[in-house]
């Protein structure tokens, strides 16, 4: 990964992050924005858990490359788009779509970061899955319905990069994965453990709707992990457990 020097006339930063996909090397190249010129507050930056979580993503399927074909993934609070853009690039045309979500506020980054890749990868002569950016901000009805009105079929995957840190947003997040999530949808999540008794009211009441595990350290990229960074894999419950009475 190499993260080069600040562009003045836009004040972003590019940040390119290297991957190896089966058709070879590619380089997702991504623009930050620090000095906030692009308004997208914490969706400006690349967060550890993102690169932790896109590094297993690689890791994973090159492991298990049929966990691309046909994929349909939708990432939630995308910032930049690291995770996302990632996964579209290791999945090139096997991969269906992949839609990167966030706050309105934040889609403008968002946005250019997705059209530039898109961009890069046709430059390239590779396929690529369709790839686009929406608003869902959490908790927001219309928003999933608007997502789900343009693919109506529920996601294969959805990826979840540092999105706990904010109490009172659990519910709004737990809303939104409720209404994306479909039975046989793949949850990949990345967690930083900032304030753990805050964030285990969140764990309790996501384990109340799904069913999740720890994916093991051994099985996550040899660089990219961190002891205070977590990634769980998780599926939906066919229906929700209340006071640990054992569901599906
Ligand atoms: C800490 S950043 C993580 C960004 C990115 N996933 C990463 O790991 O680099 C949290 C992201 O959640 C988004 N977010 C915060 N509140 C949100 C909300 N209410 N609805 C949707 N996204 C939200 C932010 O805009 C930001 O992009």
């Amino acid at each position: 990964m190499t993260v080069t020097v600040c562009d003045s006339t836009v004040s972003t930063v590019p940040y390119e992050y290297d991957i190896q996909t089966s058709r070879g090397p590619t380089t997702v190249v991504l623009k930050t924005d620090p000095t906030g010129k692009f308004g997208a507050g914490q969706g400006a930056t690349v967060w550890d858990s993102a690169l932790c979580l896109a590094k297993y993503i690689e890791k994973r399927a090159k492991r298990e490359p049929h966990i691309l074909h046909g994929a349909r993934v939708i990432e939630i609070g995308s910032g930049t788009g690291l995770v996302g853009l990632v996964f579209a690039a290791l999945g090139g045309g096997s991969s269906e779509s992949v839609t990167l979500t966030d706050t309105p506020n934040a889609l403008r980054l968002l946005r250019r970061n997705v059209d530039h890749m898109a961009k890069v990868l046709k430059d390239q002569g590779l396929a690529l899955p369709a790839l686009s950016s929406a608003a869902l901000t959490w908790g927001s009805e219309n928003d999933a319905t608007a997502l789900r009105s343009s693919d109506p079929q529920p996601p294969t995957h959805v990826l979840v990069s540092d999105c706990l840190y904010v109490p009172s947003l659990y519910s709004a997040l737990l809303g939104t994965l409720d209404a994306v999530c479909g039975p046989e949808t793949t949850v990949w999540i990345a967690y930083e453990k900032r304030d753990f008794p805050a964030e285990m009211e969140f764990w309790k009441s996501f384990g109340e709707r799904f069913r999740f595990s720890n994916i093991p350290e051994a099985e996550q990229d040899e660089m990219y992990r961190s002891e205070d960074i977590f990634l769980f894999e998780a599926r939906r419950r066919s229906s929700p457990k209340h006071n640990g009475e054992n569901s599906r």
